[in-house]
């Protein structure tokens, strides 16, 4: 039995040093290690011994059955090895292929009509100013002329942070901000930044989206100087065509207020979907920084006056290129992103 037992290892050892795939090696595992499989047969057969050659053989039979197993290991680790390194020479994978270049990225399309819309303004003389996104109830609206329970905040449906603290629903607070430091200096800004509305989201509305807020502060400026500012923004921003018109609205931290209106540059004043047939498009909100407004930043208002106005800065980018989903803009989708 003994003499058996090394004939049949023997033979299992020899004939796993020829095997070189994976099949022929689970056809070897079976043959000897398996559940019928030769070495398997002798340990059962322990049995059928005398008594007192059963130890003895018992122990030579795991012990062989542990060897096999073991060389069994062994030669499925190399032939893995061998399978890897065939591949990497000269199989399915090619070594010597450049990898995927991964590109530079690029400036998102806010970003580009933001600088854009600086590089407009500081020819004009004004400077970048920023302020916070979350913002005080007062900055926010009480210091810009509207007290606690006014009927015009219901302009802006607002995110509340805490009691008394806000996301900023549009970048007017940050009027209050500049003043407050420049004071008494005259001042000309651009404040641009993320505002937040409560707002149903929809093609035309995103509860977070950007606005730029222009800030004039001096002696003598008048609403001249705003609709010149502007005429010239727009000129610029979308091209020089069309004309430009001023509508009389309201705002509680600008008297009088006005709202600008470019002549539609998609369908030329014709009327069309995006102007919904009226033949303008609005760019801005704006109007004379309300004397409330400009005693709460430190100015007397009987010497100074002021301009102020608010653009957005998505829809513009929207008009300019022909976009027609604001959602676009933050769904990270990058076959949209990757088009400008
Ligand atoms: N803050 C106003 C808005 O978000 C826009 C605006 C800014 C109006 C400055 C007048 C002056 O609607």
């Amino acid at each position: 039995m003994l003499d058996e037992l090394r004939q049949v290892e023997e033979e299992a050892r020899s004939s796993l040093r020829v095997v070189q795939s994976g099949e022929n090696l689970e056809i070897w595992r079976r043959r000897y290690l398996g559940k019928n499989g030769a070495l398997t047969e002798m340990l059962r057969s322990v049995g059928d011994l005398p008594k007192d050659e059963r130890p003895a053989f018992g122990r030579a039979a795991n012990e062989a059955k542990r060897g096999l197993e073991e060389a069994f290991q062994r030669r499925a680790d190399e032939l893995e090895r061998q399978d890897t390194e065939r591949e990497l020479r000269g199989g399915s994978v090619d070594v010597t292929l450049p990898g995927r270049p991964i590109g530079p990225g690029h400036l998102h399309i806010t970003t580009q009509t933001l600088r854009q819309i600086y590089a407009i303004f500081a020819d004009m003389g004004f400077q970048v100013y920023e302020a916070p996104e979350v913002e005080t109830d007062e900055l926010n609206f009480g210091l810009l002329n509207m007290p606690p329970d006014h009927p015009a905040r219901d302009m802006w449906d607002t995110f509340w942070v805490e009691e008394g603290v806000v996301m900023r629903t549009h970048t007017s607070p940050g009027q209050i901000r500049a003043m407050r430091e420049y004071c008494p200096e005259p001042i000309r800004v651009i404040l641009p930044g993320k505002c937040y509305r409560y707002e149903q989201v929809s093609a035309r509305s995103e509860h977070q989206f950007y606005q730029v807020e222009g800030l004039a502060v001096g002696h003598d400026i008048r609403m001249t100087d705003l609709i010149g500012t502007l005429t010239e923004f727009a000129r610029r921003f979308y091209g020089g065509v069309g004309r430009l018109r001023m509508r009389g609205s309201y705002f509680p931290f600008t008297e009088p207020s006005i709202e600008a209106d470019i002549e539609c540059i998609l369908c030329e004043g014709l009327g069309c979907r995006v102007c919904k047939n009226s033949g303008w498009l609005e760019i801005a909100g704006a109007g004379m920084v309300h004397p409330v407004v400009l005693e709460n930043g430190g100015y007397d208002p009987t010497e100074w006056s002021g301009f102020a106005f608010g653009t957005g800065v998505e829809r513009p980018a929207m008009l300019k290129h022909g976009i027609d989903d604001i959602r676009l803009f933050y769904g990270n989708d990058l076959r949209f992103l990757r088009q400008f």
